[in-house]
């Protein structure tokens, strides 16, 4: 198959692109380069070409010959939509939008679109299935609902948009990110020898290993067309709902000596229990092979193999929202996140030395 990927610099893009490539199938990968200032470790098999392109400038002639499209490209986490909220609907609304509209009149027959769990939003004590109220509580959750609304009704019987909302991710990735739970909370382990956490930790919060997403992304591409056709799947399992709370004591269990302490309730209002049975008996072939226990052990033996400092684990390249403070902080993205130029000094004159 013929694959259009956006977002293959990313955290799960990394882990997504070479599983593809190692399954035979031919790609075209896009991604602007936001944060190719963090490259953790060596990570496994091929790495695709990239075309260095905005997601806003993907013209129909990129996706002539395009089977199907995956679209991972979108500003990736919720303090960041809350500060620029309005770069968040045009790329991540706006754009996806576009590039849907786009993938259809060229002729692309199923498009898997990245949702979020994190739709469900203040979620209450009720376990949230596909067909449960959204109650979104970020520019970047509503964000998702509106791609899901809008996408939709783009179904036909040439074009059938897959909606996955995932978990919140965790485990290790090449592009990592440590502002995700998980992950942040072992490289607090590993480099503090202590979780302090300023709330309770009550929330829910389901999670997904990046590798079972990569999984979900390859079933939703390749399952008959019937299983799949302008529907919407949790990705996740039902066992992993975990509070904040029991997070923390995996991976403080996963980091020997590691202290642990909690604070009061906190002002998160984000909270949700999500049932994940449809994409157990709906998508052939989809599995979790990891847990959090899993998960926390592979970043420990990952952190002592690459000797992780909290200078590296605290540097911009590994949480999306200080790469992107500092690329607009030193004016190499303006205001709408478009790269500027680089300054070109005025041509030497004649008789000056080079
Ligand atoms: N990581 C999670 O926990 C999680 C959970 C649910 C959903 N998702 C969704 O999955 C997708 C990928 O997440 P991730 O964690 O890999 O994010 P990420 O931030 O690591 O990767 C996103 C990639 O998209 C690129 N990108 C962003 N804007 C672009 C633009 N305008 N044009 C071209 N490229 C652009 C970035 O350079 C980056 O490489 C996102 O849509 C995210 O919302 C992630």
């Amino acid at each position: 198959m013929k694959i259009l990927v956006t977002g293959t610099e990313g955290y799960l893009g990394s882990l997504l692109a070479p599983e593809l490539l190692r399954l035979g199938h031919e790609l075209l990968a896009v991604d602007t380069g936001y944060y190719k200032a963090g490259w953790l470790y060596h990570g496994e098999g091929q790495t695709p070409r990239t075309l260095a392109k905005d997601l806003r400038h993907i013209e129909a002639a990129d996706l002539e010959g395009i089977d199907a499209v995956v679209h991972m490209a979108e500003l990736s986490n919720d303090p960041l939509g809350q500060l620029l909220p309005n770069i968040t609907y045009d790329i991540n609304h706006a754009g996806s939008v576009r590039l849907a509209r786009l993938a259809k009149a060229a002729g692309v027959t199923r498009f898997v679109y990245m949702s979020s769990c994190s739709v469900y939003g203040a979620g209450g004590a009720d376990v949230k299935d596909e067909t449960s109220p959204v109650n979104p509580q970020t520019a970047y959750a509503e964000c998702k609902v509106m791609v899901e609304r809008d996408l939709l009704p783009l179904a036909d019987d040439t074009f059938s948009p897959v909606f996955l909302r995932n978990a919140t991710a965790f485990g290790a990735s090449p592009r990592m990110r440590f502002d995700i739970v998980l992950n942040n909370l072992s490289g607090l382990a590993a480099t503090q020898k202590q979780i302090s956490m300023t709330s309770d930790g009550t929330p829910w919060r389901p999670l997904v290993h990046g590798l079972d997403i990569a999984r979900a992304i390859i079933c939703a591409l390749t399952a008959p067309q019937e299983n799949v056709h302008g529907q919407v799947f949790n990705v996740g399992s039902n066992e992993q709902n975990y509070r904040v709370r029991e997070i923390a004591e995996v991976v403080a269990g996963a980091f020997p000596g590691c202290g642990l302490s909690f604070g009061e309730p906190g002002a998160d209002t984000r909270s949700y229990r999500v049932n994940f049975d449809k994409i157990h008996s709906q998508l052939p072939g989809f599995r979790c092979e990891w847990n959090a226990e899993r998960g926390a052990q592979q970043l420990a033996a990952l952190f002592a193999q690459i000797g992780l400092t909290a200078e590296i684990f605290e540097s911009r390249g590994f949480t999306r929202l200080k790469q992107l403070e500092y690329l607009l902080s030193t004016g190499q993205i303006d205001n709408d996140f478009y790269w500027r130029p680089l300054p070109v000094p005025a041509p030497a004159r004649e008789g000056t030395p080079a």
